[in-house]
C-alpha cells in the first residue's frame, strides 16, 4: 500500500516527503490503478475510468501526485488513506463487474415476498444462551496474547510463528468438542503466510457454508524510527479473537444444519492477499457459501459504547437488512452505516467473486482507532472490551441462526 493509514502524521510531514520514503510498491509518478470514493474524486477533479453509482465507487488511473491529493482530501474529509492501489493491476471489469450483478440480484431479492422469510429472525433460546457466554475477559487475554508477537507481519522474520500457534490453540479447543471439526493450514501463492481454516460440518446441508473471518497479520506503516513492531490490537487482533471467542461457544453447540467456516486470514495488510486467494478458490470450485461476516477492528467504540457501523461498500444490503434483525433479537448493539470507498478489508474479497458479504465495524470511519498500522496499536485506556464482545456475539448469532435456517438469497455465478 502506498496510501497512510496512520492520519495522524500526515500534517505535520510534507505530502512529498511521505513519497519519497514510504515502502511503496508504485514508483514515485507512476501511474496505477486505484479503487476511490467517487464524491471524494470529483471532489478534487480527477475524472474516473469508470464509476459505480450504487456503491459510489471509482475507478481511476493516477501519478502519485494525484494519489497525494486524494489522501489530503480524505483527511480533510476526516478519514484515512482514501484509497485502494489495485496492485495486481485488477481490470475495471474485475472490480465492477461482480459488483453490479450483485447489486441487481440484491434490489430483486429485496423486492420478493421470499425476501422477508429471510431477513426475519425468530428468538431462539438456545441462540440467546449461546451469545451470553460470550465473555470480554477472554477476549482481553487473547487480544493481549496475539498483539504480544513483535509483529504478525506476512513480510516480516517470521510470518508464521502466530499462525503456528493458533493453529495449535484451535486444535486443541477442537479435541474438546464433539462436533465433526476440520482444521486447515492453507498455503497462498502471493505470501508465504499461511491462512488457517476451522470447518464444523454441517448436519443436513454440509455443502451450504456460512463463513466468518478476519484477518490475523499486522503491519507497522511508520515512517520513521527503529520500532518497526506491529502489535496490531486493534487491527486485528481484535476481530480475530472474536472469531477464537466465538468459535469456543459454537464447538459446543449441537450440529448446525450448514456448515460453518471461520478464517483467520493471511497478508490482508498488504491487499488483501490471503482472503483473494480463498475466495477465488471457493469460486472457481463454485462453493455455496450463504454469507460472509467479516471481522475487522472492534476494539475502538469512537462514536460510543455499543454504537457499530455496518460497512455498506463491498457488502450486500439483503444481508445488512437481516444483519439487522439478528442485532435486534440478540445482541442489542446502535448500528449505523458508513462505508470505506475502497476494499478495505477481506469482505470484498469475497464479494468480489460474488459472494454475500456484511462487515460490522468498530465505529464509524471519522471516529476509528487512529493508532492502527503504528507500534502504538496496543490495548490502551481507549480499548473496550464490552463494546468488541458484542462483535464475537453477532458471530455466534449469525453462525447459529443462518447455520441452522433453509434461507438463503441468490448466489451469482460469475
Ligand atoms: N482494518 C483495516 C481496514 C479498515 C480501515 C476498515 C478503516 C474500516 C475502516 C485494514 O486492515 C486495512 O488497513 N486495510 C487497508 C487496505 C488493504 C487493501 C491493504 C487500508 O485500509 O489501507
Ligand atoms: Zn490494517
Amino acid at each position: 500500500m502506498d496510501h497512510l493509514r496512520n492520519c495522524a502524521r500526515l500534517t505535520i510531514v510534507a505530502l512529498t516527503l511521505f513519497t519519497s520514503l514510504s515502502a511503496t510498491a508504485a514508483r514515485p509518478g507512476q501511474r496505477m490503478p486505484i479503487l476511490t470514493d467517487a464524491r471524494l474524486l470529483h471532489a478534487v477533479g480527477i475524472t474516473p475510468v469508470t464509476q459505480d453509482y450504487v456503491s459510489g465507487t471509482a475507478y481511476a488511473i493516477v501519478d502519485s501526485r494525484q494519489r497525494e491529493i486524494i489522501t489530503a482530501k480524505a483527511h480533510e474529509w476526516g478519514r484515512c488513506g482514501g484509497y485502494e492501489l489495485l496492485v495486481n493491476g485488477d481490470s475495471p471489469n474485475y472490480v465492477f463487474g461482480g459488483l453490479q450483478m450483485m447489486q441487481m440480484q440484491n434490489t430483486a431479492f429485496m423486492r420478493s415476498p421470499r425476501f422477508l422469510a429471510f431477513a426475519q429472525v425468530d428468538e431462539n433460546e438456545l441462540i440467546k444462551r449461546a451469545v451470553s457466554q460470550v465473555s470480554a475477559s477472554n477476549l482481553k487475554s487473547m487480544v493481549s496474547w496475539l498483539s504480544s508477537y513483535p509483529d504478525r507481519y506476512n513480510r516480516g522474520e517470521t510470518p508464521n510463528k502466530h499462525v503456528q500457534d493458533l493453529y495449535e490453540k484451535l486444535k486443541e479447543m477442537a479435541s474438546g468438542s464433539s462436533l465433526p471439526v476440520q482444521i486447515d493450514v492453507i498455503d497462498h501463492k502471493s505470501t508465504p503466510q499461511k491462512s488457517l481454516r476451522v470447518h464444523i460440518q454441517g448436519k443436513s446441508r454440509p455443502n451450504e457454508i456460512v463463513a466468518m473471518g478476519g484477518h490475523l497479520d499486522s503491519i507497522n506503516q511508520s515512517w520513521f524510527g527503529a520500532n518497526k513492531k506491529a502489535p496490531g490490537a486493534d487491527d486485528n487482533a481484535s476481530g480475530s479473537s472474536n472469531l477464537i471467542e466465538a468459535l469456543r461457544i459454537l464447538l459446543q453447540q449441537p450440529q448446525p444444519e450448514r456448515s460453518i467456516e471461520i478464517f483467520w486470514y493471511a497478508g490482508e495488510e498488504s491487499g488483501l492477499l490471503g482472503s483473494a486467494e480463498i475466495a477465488s478458490v471457493y469460486r472457481s470450485q463454485n462453493r455455496d457459501v450463504v454469507g460472509v461476516l467479516q471481522l475487522d477492528m472492534t476494539l475502538h467504540p469512537g462514536e460510543g459504547e455499543f454504537v457499530i457501523a455496518s460497512m455498506t461498500d463491498f457488502t450486500s444490503a439483503w444481508l445488512r437488512e437481516y444483519f439487522a434483525n439478528l442485532n435486534s433479537a440478540y445482541v442489542g448493539a446502535k448500528i449505523v452505516e458508513d462505508r470505506c470507498g475502497y476494499g478495505c478489508s477481506d469482505h470484498a474479497s469475497w464479494h468480489r467473486n460474488g459472494y454475500p458479504a456484511l462487515m460490522p465495524f468498530e465505529s464509524k470511519m471519522r471516529s476509528m482507532n487512529n493508532n492502527i498500522h503504528t507500534e502504538k496499536d496496543v490495548i490502551n485506556a481507549d480499548s473496550n472490551f464490552a463494546h468488541s464482545a458484542m462483535f464475537s456475539k453477532i458471530a455466534v448469532a449469525f453462525a447459529m441462526d443462518l447455520g441452522n435456517s433453509n434461507a438463503r438469497a441468490p448466489s451469482p455465478r460469475r
